[in-house]
């Protein structure tokens, strides 16, 4: 029997070769905004389009992230399997903290004036509704390094297993052509990380510093980056997700820093990646990385398909329908954060 054909639903640019430039924007989104911000959703594609479409050699994109909060008090329907409000986790020495965040905006160009003219945009579109609580100006280092020194992306998968490890797929199929993302801000201690040898600075990742050679399994220390990195699943299939780190900083504040953002198919798989780090596998075998990075920020986020962001009025019903979940799990504000991830019902 033939059967009509239905296209998939076509995601977000989620997926692309690395750019020169990336800016990163958390907003949290001011009660009673629902319908400005719904608006906004729709037009975003719009606005890359302005600043995106006169230069195209730029290669400009802008995905749009949307916190478990703000989906509640968005849309009518239910969440996505593996949206909820990032879930701290603290470990026997390091925790990744969870911090507030609405709206992710993710812009990526080979000129960093296109990624700041379309942020600015945005950014004016969103005023009165939605604050900025988290921006940073990223930049591709010299050999796709970041400032650790390390190449870093190279495992990434691409092609189909690109595609088929970040989108969606029939285990959601309302939501197929979506995609979760985690970002958390790393600070390093360059200055206790740049006494190590490079030797010693191999070993904490699990590569060769200068060619990015991976390291033999029988040389990989059990708490290396990689070691603790590659998830196997029951098939014996490594299972990916696809990582677009940038590096930023302040030389003048002494601050240098990685951008972790990682797209999946499933928020619980970055999850494994951040239990192993961060509480170890097995527990208490945590990464080397963190004995110099610390998280300062960590937010989950689900990216809708195109259509869906685009829907007029995303529709503002499930206001009053949110699970009580989301408020249970909303990060925790005794921890020194703004403590207004979400704001319905402050
Ligand atoms: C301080 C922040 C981080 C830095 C500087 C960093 C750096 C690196 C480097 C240099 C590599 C090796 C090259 C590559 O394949 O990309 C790598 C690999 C990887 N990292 Fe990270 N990373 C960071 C945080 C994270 C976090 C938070 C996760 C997961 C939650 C993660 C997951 C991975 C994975 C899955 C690989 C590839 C493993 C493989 O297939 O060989 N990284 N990272």
């Amino acid at each position: 029997m033939l059967r009509p054909c239905v296209s998939p639903p076509e995601p977000q640019s989620v997926l692309g070769a690395p750019t020169t430039s990336a800016l990163f924007l958390v907003f949290i989104a001011t009660p009673g905004s629902e319908d400005e911000i719904s608006d906004f959703l729709g037009d975003a594609g719009g606005l890359k389009r302005s600043v995106g479409f006169r230069v195209p050699e730029a290669r400009l994109t802008c995905v749009v992230g949307i916190g478990a909060a703000l989906w509640d008090r968005l849309a009518a329907g239910p969440r996505p399997a593996g949206l909820h409000p990032f879930r701290q986790l603290a470990g026997p020495r390091h925790t990744a903290v969870s911090t507030p965040g609405d709206l992710l905006i993710h812009i990526r160009a080979d000129r960093f004036d296109l990624c700041f003219e379309l942020a600015q945009l945005i950014t004016d579109r969103l005023r009165g509704h939605a604050t900025v609580v988290d921006e940073v100006h990223g930049f591709r280092s010299f050999d796709e390094r970041d400032v650790l020194g390390f190449v870093d992306g190279t495992e990434n998968p691409e092609g189909d297993a690109a595609v088929e490890s970040v989108l969606i797929g029939d285990e959601d199929p309302t939501f197929a052509g979506g995609s979760y993302v985690i970002v958390q801000k790393y600070v390093h201690d360059l200055h206790a990380w740049n006494a190590l040898s490079t030797e010693e600075q191999e070993l904490v990742i699990g590569r060769t510093k200068l060619n990015d050679i991976e390291m033999p399994d029988e040389d990989k220390p059990p708490n290396s980056h990689l070691a603790l990195n590659v998830i196997t699943g029951p098939d014996g299939e490594q299972q990916q997700v696809v990582r677009f780190n940038m590096p930023f900083g302040r030389v003048g504040a002494d601050e240098y820093g990685t951008y972790y953002i990682a797209y999946a198919r499933t928020s619980a798989l970055i999850e494994l990646m951040l239990n192993n780090m961060f509480i170890g596998d097995p527990p208490g075998t945590t990464d080397r990385i963190l004995d110099f990075s610390t998280a300062v920020t960590g937010g989950l986020f689900f990216v809708p398909p195109l259509e869906m962001l685009e829907t007029p009025g995303f529709a503002s019903a499930g206001a009053e329908s949110a699970p009580a979940e989301a408020a249970a799990e909303r990060p925790d504000a005794s921890d020194g954060s703004l403590g207004i991830g979400s704001l319905r019902d402050v």
